[in-house]
């Protein structure tokens, strides 16, 4: 049995239609575009890449892109006291600080400093929260992408038995809590796991998230699950996910593949984010 590819490309770029045209009508109505302002601190080379595709979709989506960039070596007060101007800032609907930090600068304490309203990241306390009590606030940009992708294979999740792999801020805690949301019952691997295959094997969906080559292989998967895979890791044989896509896609249902998968729904999430920011606050 070969599995259904789930194709996050296609999906990320007709969610990234909805959104322009969406764009257009607020644009229309309030004149003038949503603005998502980017932060991007020191120079390392991945973190600039991404910052630049952010940059260019937001512009693509008919938004306005605000990039600032500042040093490495800049002091935490100077990137704290720009995170107040955005704050402040009208024309700003979306504040995103590209991580990680450098060392000497504390990145919970700068996320914190974000206007919970303007973080279309999801990553401030105050919006893990609101995700975790159910009260609307933004929700972080990949997890959410992973639940759309899975809502095209499983329109009804409830009662599904779900594992998330990895326990980050970022993707494993938020999507644990969408998928409880959504009624699954939700185990979350980490390293300390005694026998993550075991709990693995039970899984209707997987959500691979803990960032370790191909962890993951076909005789960890139950026959006809569904395989979401978040990781992207840079090995010699080029770029692979945290799952071994050519046995798992043997078993499973349907899986996400690396590149093409999860990936594309992040940035097409945070568009998406900024503008129901954007909204919200013309509201
Ligand atoms: N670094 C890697 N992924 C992300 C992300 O989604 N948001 C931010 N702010 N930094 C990141």
């Amino acid at each position: 049995m070969s599995a259904t590819i789930i194709d996050g490309k296609a999906f990320a770029a007709r969610l990234r239609a909805r959104i322009a045209t969406g764009v257009a009508e607020f644009h229309a109505e309030a004149g003038r575009a949503p603005g998502l302002a980017v932060v991007l601190v020191g120079e390392d080379p991945a973190s600039a890449v991404y910052v630049r595709s952010k940059g260019k979709a937001t512009r693509d989506a008919g938004m306005q892109s605000i990039e600032h960039r500042l040093p490495a070596d800049v002091p935490a007060e100077t990137l704290l006291a720009l995170v107040a101007d955005l704050n402040a800032d009208p024309g700003v609907d979306g504040i995103l600080v590209q991580l990680p930090l450098p060392k000497h600068i504390d990145a919970q304490t700068v996320i914190s400093a974000i206007d919970p309203d303007k973080d279309v990241d999801g990553f401030h306390p105050i919006n893990a929260g609101r995700l975790a009590t159910g009260l609307p606030g933004f929700v972080p940009c990949t997890p959410l992408g992973c639940l759309m992708l899975l809502k095209s294979i499983h329109p009804k999740l409830s009662g599904l038995e779900a594992v998330v792999i990895g326990r980050s801020n970022i993707v494993g805690k938020p999507m644990a809590q969408l998928l409880l949301a959504e009624s699954c019952t939700v185990t979350i691997v980490h390293s300390r796991t005694h026998d993550a295959k075991a709990h693995v094997r039970a899984a209707d969906i997987v959500v691979a998230a803990v960032g370790i080559p191909q962890m993951v292989t076909g005789d960890w998967i139950k026959p006809g699950a569904t395989v979401i895979d978040v990781g992207i890791n840079r090995t010699e044989a080029g770029l692979v996910g945290d799952v071994d896509f050519a046995s798992a896609s043997q078993v499973a249902g349907a899986i996400t593949p690396v590149p093409g998968g999860v990936g594309p729904m992040t940035i097409a999430v945070l568009l998406r984010n900024t503008l129901v920011s954007a909204a919200r606050r013309e509201a």
